[in-house]
This record gives structure tokens, C-alpha cells and sequence, in this order.
């Protein structure tokens, strides 16, 4: 279980790591409220583990709403251009346009960077985003959430490792940006 104790200062920068679910056309849900229950239980171990050594969370307002219970007992960062920064015991609410994210997150050591859409653009366009981990589920959805959004810029990825995580073709393919 992560770690939610105060922070102790650390002289190394941050790791910044995405976590996103595909469908193999670029979707990450059907709306801003549809539940991740579409995606393999191989996905979802690979996720729980991997957030498991992550000691602090991004997340945009909408995802985190949708998944409060579990993420409140962590150390997330919630993105919302509604409020000033809030905090409501491990959870702060926050404009990263409006706050010194660097230093605010400057404490933790691995940070997990989990969507949605313009959070994951967010941290792509503002180099909070080091490597990323996409879960293409073998499945089409024709409609709903593209994985990025609002970009305007176009940015190149090396890809780093790929891995079938089941018989039905799951693909997690790790990258790294560049
Ligand atoms: N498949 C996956 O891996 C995956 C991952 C994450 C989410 N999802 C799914 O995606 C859906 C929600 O995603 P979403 O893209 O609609 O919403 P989201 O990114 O979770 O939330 C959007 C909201 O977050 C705030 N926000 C986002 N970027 C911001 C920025 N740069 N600065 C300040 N505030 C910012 C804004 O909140 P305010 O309106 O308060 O200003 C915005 O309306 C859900 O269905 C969720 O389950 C899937």
C-alpha cells in the first residue's frame, strides 16, 4: 500500500509515469462518466500494482470523481480550474496553471499520471510525463474519449518494451518521452 505519511524532502527529481487503457481506436471510455469496466483483469493487476509503488497520483476532476473512494486514500493531486487549492486530507484540488506544481510535488518520487484526456496532454505538453504505459485492449468502441486532447504540438515517443498480457491480445507497450 502506498505511503501517505508526510513527505520527507529527496535530492532526485520526480518520475513522472502514465497510465492509460485503450481501445485499439484511441479510446479511453465512452463519456467523462463511464466506469473503467471495460478493460481485462491482466490490465487492472498490471495498474493496481504499478499504482501500488507510486507514492502520489495526478488526475483530472472527472476521473477522480468517478473513482474517489479508492484515490482519496492516497496522495492525489486533482486537477480543476473551479477551485483554489484545496486540500481534503491526502487529496488537493488544484489549477496547475495557478500553482508551483514542480515544487508541490517535489517530495514524491513517483508520480502516477492517471487521465484522463487533458491531463495526459497536460503533462505530455509541460514535460510531466517521462514514460507511459499504454494498455490497448482488443477492442472497438467507434465513439467517445480520445486517449489525448488539445494538443498543438505533435510529440514523438520511443517505445521501450511490449508484452501480450493475455490469450485475447491484450498489448501494454511501455514508453519512454522524449
Ligand atoms: N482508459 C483509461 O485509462 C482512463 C484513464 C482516465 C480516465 N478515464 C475515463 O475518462 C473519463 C473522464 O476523462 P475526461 O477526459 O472526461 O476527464 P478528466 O481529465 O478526468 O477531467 C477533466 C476535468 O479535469 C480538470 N482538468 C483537466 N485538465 C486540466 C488542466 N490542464 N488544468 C486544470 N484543470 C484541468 C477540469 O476540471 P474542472 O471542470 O473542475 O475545471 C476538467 O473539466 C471517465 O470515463 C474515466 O473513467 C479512462
Amino acid at each position: 500500500m502506498m505511503n501517505t505519511r508526510k513527505q520527507q524532502p529527496h535530492n532526485k527529481k520526480p518520475l513522472f509515469v502514465g497510465f492509460v487503457a485503450t481501445s485499439i481506436d484511441g479510446r479511453i471510455s465512452l463519456s467523462k462518466t463511464h466506469p473503467p469496466d471495460w478493460t481485462s483483469k491482466e490490465d487492472w493487476r498490471f495498474f493496481q500494482k504499478e499504482l501500488s509503488a507510486c507514492d502520489a497520483v495526478i488526475v483530472g476532476r472527472h476521473t477522480y470523481e468517478g473513482v474517489a473512494a479508492r484515490l482519496k486514500k492516497r496522495n492525489t493531486f486533482v486537477f480543476t480550474r473551479s477551485k483554489k487549492l484545496r486540500r481534503e486530507g491526502t487529496v488537493t484540488f488544484l489549477d496547475p496553471e495557478r500553482t508551483d506544481l514542480r515544487k508541490l510535488l517535489a517530495p514524491y518520487k513517483r508520480i502516477g499520471i492517471v487521465g484522463g484526456a487533458s491531463v495526459y496532454q497536460w503533462a505530455l505538453d509541460n514535460g510531466f510525463l517521462n514514460e507511459l504505459f499504454v494498455t490497448v485492449e482488443p477492442l472497438v468502441f467507434g465513439r467517445g474519449k480520445m486517449m489525448f486532447e488539445g494538443g498543438i504540438r505533435t510529440h514523438r515517443l520511443a517505445l521501450l518494451s511490449t508484452k501480450k498480457l493475455n490469450a485475447n491480445g491484450t498489448l501494454l507497450l511501455r514508453y519512454k518521452a522524449r
